[in-house]
């Protein structure tokens, strides 16, 4: 009610009414943008500070890949916005995979992982990068042998699962939970959602209005992480078919998962083939019609916004105002022996 205090004298009531009105419907637009207080996790696999624990020297030890190169963190390196930099991600024996490295931040709030959405939670996501040839190609029977050699690893587990053992079960569990504290912190546009109007500048605002207006980038980039969780087709016009692939269900031909946009300054490239090097072409692509607007499938909720080359700088203006403080997450120095 600040404003009122100072500008109410000015006001006729008509005005005023109206004002009122718009703070009103602006106050409970912003609160959907807002990160929730607390990470959701399942029933059987709660948060407590020795799952994180272990789960941390799990995420970032090389030991769980099969020759001891490559761990969770090489292509989803806190350093680099919880990715890897680089196109398509490289794994074992620098083999490269079909895809993208996605950041691993705000996963915890994801119904799908994976560009596909294959995997429905993050326990059932992280044996797959473990077993995949091109990522750790490492045997699980095999890894729960190793880590049962290894005392410090025992003890972890035996503190963070009473009774549990080492198991494939408790592994991805333990990755689980640590991936649950991966989540954004407060940015530039949090406080300005808020209601601190100092907190970002004029153009970004001026991007936001273009976000949620002209270029309708909230369609599918909605909510406090900026994704509806669902998934669309975008005609990028490379050969992965995508969700496709899991069912043959035609809105899902070339369908990918929206991505977050928290923190999306720094996780160039972009897009599930690492196609796109800028936040401006990014942009361009998902408003003004797709890459190939004459696409078989494409959304229907793609279209040519004909956003203008100023517009697109004001929405990437919006989109930097999303990168938080860095996590206060670093690699471990030592590891369980
Ligand atoms: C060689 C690089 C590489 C390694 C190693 C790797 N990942 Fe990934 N990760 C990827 C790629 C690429 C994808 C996307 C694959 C896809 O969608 O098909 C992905 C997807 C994910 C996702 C889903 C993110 C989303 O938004 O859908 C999570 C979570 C994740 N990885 C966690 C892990 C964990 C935990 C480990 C270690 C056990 C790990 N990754 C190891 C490359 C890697
Ligand atoms: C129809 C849904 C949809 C709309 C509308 C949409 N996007 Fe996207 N966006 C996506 C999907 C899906 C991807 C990933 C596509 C892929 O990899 O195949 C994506 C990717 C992105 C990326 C790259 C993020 C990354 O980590 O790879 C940025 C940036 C982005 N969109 C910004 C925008 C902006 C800005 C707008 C509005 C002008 C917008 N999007 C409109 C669905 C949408």
């Amino acid at each position: 009610m600040r404003e009122f205090g100072r500008f109410g004298a000015l006001l006729t009531g008509g005005v005023l009414a109206a004002m009122l009105t718009t703070t009103a419907v602006a106050k409970e637009d912003m609160s959907k943008w807002i990160r929730p207080q607390s990470v959701p996790a399942p029933k059987d696999n709660q948060i407590t500070p020795e799952r994180i624990e272990l789960g941390k020297f799990l995420y970032f030890d090389t030991r769980l890949s099969r020759d001891g190169t490559v761990s969770c963190a090489t292509c989803h390196n806190p350093e680099l916005g919880w990715s890897d930099g680089v196109p398509k991600a490289i794994g074992i024996e620098g083999r490269q995979g079909p895809r993208n490295s996605p950041t691993v931040l705000n996963t915890a709030y994801q119904r799908h992982q994976f560009w596909d959405g294959r995997a429905k939670s993050l326990e059932e996501q992280a044996l797959g990068p473990i077993q995949a040839d091109v990522e750790m190609d490492m045997d699980l029977d095999k890894l729960v042998e190793r880590l049962n050699g290894i005392k410090g690893y025992r003890e972890l587990f035996e503190k963070a699962y009473p009774g549990e053992g080492i198991t494939k079960d408790t592994i991805a569990k333990a990755i689980a939970t640590f991936e649950r504290t991966v989540v954004s912190t407060e940015a530039p546009f949090d406080r300005y959602a808020k209601g601190d109007e100092s907190a970002i500048g004029d153009r970004a605002k001026r991007g936001f209005a273009l976000f949620t207006g002209k270029g309708k980038c909230n369609n599918c980039h909605d909510g406090f992480n900026f994704t509806d969780g669902s998934f669309h087709n975008l005609g990028l016009g490379d050969a992965d078919i995508g969700r496709y692939k899991l069912k043959k269900r035609a809105s899902w031909f070339h369908a990918f998962k929206t991505p977050t946009l928290r923190d999306v300054t720094k996780t160039a490239p972009y897009f599930h083939d690492g196609s796109i090097k800028t936040l401006e072409e990014a942009t361009a692509v998902c408003g003004n019609g797709g890459r190939f607007p004459n696409s078989k499938n494409l959304s229907p909720l793609i279209e040519d916004r004909k956003l203008t080359p100023e517009e697109i700088r004001l929405i990437v203006d919006f989109l930097k105002t999303l990168e938080g403080e860095p996590l206060n997450i670093e690699a471990p120095k030592t590891f369980p022996m």
